[in-house]
C-alpha cells in the first residue's frame, strides 16, 4: 500500500521486485528515480521523498515480506535478511498492521506492507507487484491461490516452505504470499478447551474454506488441506473424558461420571442402560436424572420403579430455545457429564449441542445415514432393504447425523414383518446403547472428521 493518490496517480502502483528491495534498502529515494519510472510509463509520479514504512514489532508479515526481499535480492539475503523481525535498513516503524497503515496514511509519499485483508478493509491502494513472468499482479485471493499452486509439491513435503517469487510458470500468481500457521498442542491440559480448539480446525479445514475468500484469504488447495487433517489428527482430542475416567465434565476429578437419560416415551432403552449401569457393566457411572419432555412417558415409571430420580420438563407450548434452557439448567445443576438421548423426540437447539460438546449421544433405529427421522423401522423395511439395524452417534446440530459410535446389523428375514423387524432391532439397540457409553466414558479414542476411532 502506498500514499500518492493526492500527486494525481490514479492508476495503480507498479513494482518490481529489485525496485522493492531498493525502496525498502534506503537505495531508491523519490518517486521519480528511474527504476520506479521505468516501471510506470505514462504515469506521473509526484517528486515526493518516498517514506518507508515497517513494523516495529515482530509479525509474520514482515517474515513473509522480508523472505520474498532476500529471495529477489542477494543484497536484503545478505542484510537485512529474513525474519519476523529485521534491522530496517531505512524508515519509520510502527506497532501492528495500524501503526504502518497509521504512517502511510499520515505521510504523502509513503509506502508499506500489510496482509491484503487489511488493506481492502481499510480501502488502501495499493500497488501491482511484477512476478517472474514478467506480469504486474494485483493482490488478491486468486493470485495467492495460483501461488500455492506453483509450490504444491514442495508444500507437500514440508509446509513451511515460503510463497514467494514464484516461477514463471505461474503466470497470474502474486509474488508475496504466505500461510497463517497455528501452533497447537498435541495435547492439551483443559480436555473440554482442547476438545473445542480441534473442533475449530477441523471447522476451518473444511466448511470455513468457504468463507475465506470473502475476507481476502485463499482457499487451501486440496492437498494441503489433506496435510491440515493428517496434523489435525495427532492432535489428541480429549474424546471422552481425559484421562480416562477420572475427570469429568468440568474437569473435576471424580469416581463416579454422572448420566441422564432424556426421553419422551416408553422407555426400553433408558431400562437396558440402568440395568447395565446397575450391574457394573458400565462402571463408574450412575444415573443423576431421567428428564421426560411429556409428562405421560412410559419412561418416567420405569424410574420411579428403579427408584431413580424423574424430571419432567414439559415441552409442550414451549419455544425450543426456552425448553432447551430449561433442560440445560437441570442437566448443569445435577452435574451431568454425558447425556443419553433415548427415544427423545426433539431435535436439540445448536445451543444445547454446544453445551456439552462430544458429550450427548443418540440411539436410532437405522443404519444412519440411511433412514434418519421418524418411522425408521418402517422406513427401511418399505424400502426392502436386506440389512437394518441401528445407530449410537454423537449428537450434533442436525437430525440423527453425528460421529457414530456404534452400529448393530441384522438381517431382513423373508418372515419379517415391520413389527417383528422392529423388535429385533430393539434388541440390538438395548446391546448397542450400554457398548457405546462404555466406549464414550472410557475416554479412548478420538474424532477424526466424522469418525470415531480408538486411541493407538
Ligand atoms: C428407539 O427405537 C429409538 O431408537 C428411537 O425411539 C425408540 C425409543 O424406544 N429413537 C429415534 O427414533 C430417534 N430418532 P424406547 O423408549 O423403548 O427406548
Amino acid at each position: 500500500m502506498h500514499y500518492l493518490q493526492s500527486a494525481g496517480t490514479q492508476q495503480p502502483l507498479k513494482l518490481s521486485g529489485p525496485t522493492l528491495a531498493g525502496i525498502y534498502l534506503g537505495k531508491i529515494k523519490t518517486w521519480q528515480d528511474p527504476e520506479v519510472k521505468k516501471g510506470n510509463p505514462g504515469v506521473t509520479l509526484p517528486g515526493h521523498t518516498i517514506v518507508v514504512a515497517h513494523r516495529s514489532d515482530g509479525s509474520g508479515t514482515t517474515n513473509i515480506f522480508s523472505t520474498y526481499l532476500a529471495k529477489i535480492s542477494p543484497e536484503w539475503a545478505k542484510q537485512p535478511g529474513k525474519g519476523i523481525s529485521v534491522s530496517w535498513p531505512a524508515g519509520i516503524g510502527g506497532k501492528g498492521s495500524e501503526g504502518v497503515t497509521g504512517t502511510v496514511k499520515q505521510t504523502l509519499g509513503a509506502i508499506g506492507y500489510v496482509e491484503l485483508t487489511y488493506a481492502k478493509e481499510n480501502n488502501l491502494p495499493v500497488a501491482q507487484i511484477r512476478n517472474q513472468a514478467a506480469k504486474y499482479v494485483d493482490p488478491s485471493a486468486a493470485a495467492t491461490t495460483a501461488a500455492i499452486n506453483a509450490f504444491s509439491d514442495e508444500l507437500g513435503k514440508d509446509v513451511r516452505t515460503p510463497i514467494v517469487d514464484p516461477p514463471a510458470s505461474a503466470a497470474h500468481a502474486y509474488p508475496i504470499c504466505g500461510l497463517t500457521y497455528l501452533l497447537v498442542p498435541k495435547q492439551g491440559k483443559d480436555p473440554k478447551k482442547h476438545d473445542m480448539v480441534k473442533q475449530f480446525i477441523q471447522f476451518i479445514l473444511t466448511d470455513g474454506q468457504n468463507t475465506a475468500e470473502c475476507l481476502y484469504y485463499a482457499k487451501l488447495p486440496p492437498n494441503l488441506a489433506d496435510e491440515g487433517q493428517k496434523m489435525l489428527g495427532e492432535v489428541r482430542a480429549a474424546g471422552g473424558f481425559y484421562p480416562a475416567r477420572s475427570l469429568n465434565y468440568d474437569g473435576e476429578r471424580v469416581l463416579t461420571h454422572n448420566i441422564s437419560i432424556l426421553l419422551s416415551g416408553r422407555g426400553s432403552n433408558f431400562e437396558a442402560i440402568a440395568k447395565n449401569v446397575a450391574s457394573g457393566k458400565i462402571p463408574n457411572a450412575q444415573i443423576a436424572a431421567v428428564i421426560s419432555n411429556r409428562p405421560d412417558a412410559g419412561g418416567l415409571s420405569v424410574a420411579e420403579r428403579l427408584g431413580l430420580k424423574a424430571l419432567v420438563i414439559a415441552s409442550n407450548g414451549k419455544k425450543r430455545e426456552e425448553h432447551d434452557q430449561e433442560v440445560v439448567a437441570a442437566l448443569k445443576a445435577h452435574k451431568v457429564d454425558l447425556v443419553c438421548l433415548a427415544g427423545y423426540m426433539r431435535l436439540l437447539s445448536p445451543w444445547f449441542v454446544q453445551q456439552f460438546p462430544r458429550r450427548i449421544l443418540n440411539i436410532h433405529p437405522s443404519l444412519l445415514p440411511a433412514f434418519p427421522g421418524l418411522e425408521a423401522q418402517e422406513q427401511a423395511f418399505v424400502y426392502g432393504v436386506k440389512v437394518a439395524g441401528c445407530t449410537v452417534h454423537f449428537v450434533d446440530e442436525e437430525l440423527d447425523h453425528g460421529p457414530i459410535i456404534v452400529q448393530k446389523a441384522i438381517p431382513v428375514l423373508d418372515s419379517d414383518d415391520e413389527r417383528s423387524l422392529a423388535a429385533r432391532i430393539l434388541e440390538q439397540e438395548h446391546i448397542a446403547y450400554s457398548e457405546a457409553i462404555e466406549f464414550v466414558l472410557a475416554g479412548n479414542f478420538e474424532v477424526v472428521g466424522r469418525r470415531v476411532v480408538g486411541r493407538r
